[in-house]
């Protein structure tokens, strides 16, 4: 299975630290392990079930939002020089991991992709930071997960957290209606 996540995940191999890798497999095989979904959908199923006709599969837009956060960082890093501090590994984690939740928030009921009892409870923000507590990701990481979505528009986001959450929306508002 592990080889498998990185196949589907190969930015997960961009993180310096092994141990660090480490954890963001064992948080995807769990969610993989106890999700109606498994690793094959997440190349098919739409990204949003917000957006209709959306022909944009769940891995390309996470993946996507991934490569968007290291190349923002890295001109922020190139152009503010030592003005600024990025964590690239925390980044780089937070950002595979802010959607891990989604695999809790579905279910298939006759064949339909539907929001499933806990998703309508507890959107992935909540969900993804109890899986990655479960695996130990340090604090900063965490926060990414929290705070990724309009859920952590009412508190201060981290730059790394700033970064994520932009990507994402950068790469969400515009298949709007
Ligand atoms: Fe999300």
């Amino acid at each position: 299975m592990k080889d498998k996540i990185v196949e589907l995940w190969p930015e997960i191999l961009w993180i310096e630290s092994k141990e660090l890798q480490e954890k963001v497999i064992q948080c995807w095989n769990y969610a993989l392990e106890n999700s109606a979904l498994n690793l094959d959908d997440l190349n098919t199923i739409p990204f949003s079930l917000l957006l209709k006709n959306c022909n944009i599969t769940f891995i390309n837009h996470k993946r996507t939002c991934v490569q968007l956060s290291v190349s923002i960082a890295k001109i922020m890093k190139q152009n503010f020089e030592n003005e600024i501090t990025i964590d690239m590994d925390n980044l780089i984690a937070g950002a595979i991991l802010t959607d891990v939740g989604k695999l809790f928030e579905y279910e298939i009921i006759e064949g339909k992709l539907t929001t499933s009892h806990t998703g309508g409870l507890l959107r992935h923000p909540f969900s993804g930071t109890g899986i990655a507590m479960r695996f130990g990701l340090p604090a900063e990481v965490l926060h990414i997960i929290a705070t990724h979505s309009q859920e952590g528009d009412t508190g201060k986001r981290t730059v790394e957290s700033t970064i994520v959450h932009h990507a994402d929306f950068v790469s969400f508002d515009p298949f709007k209606a």
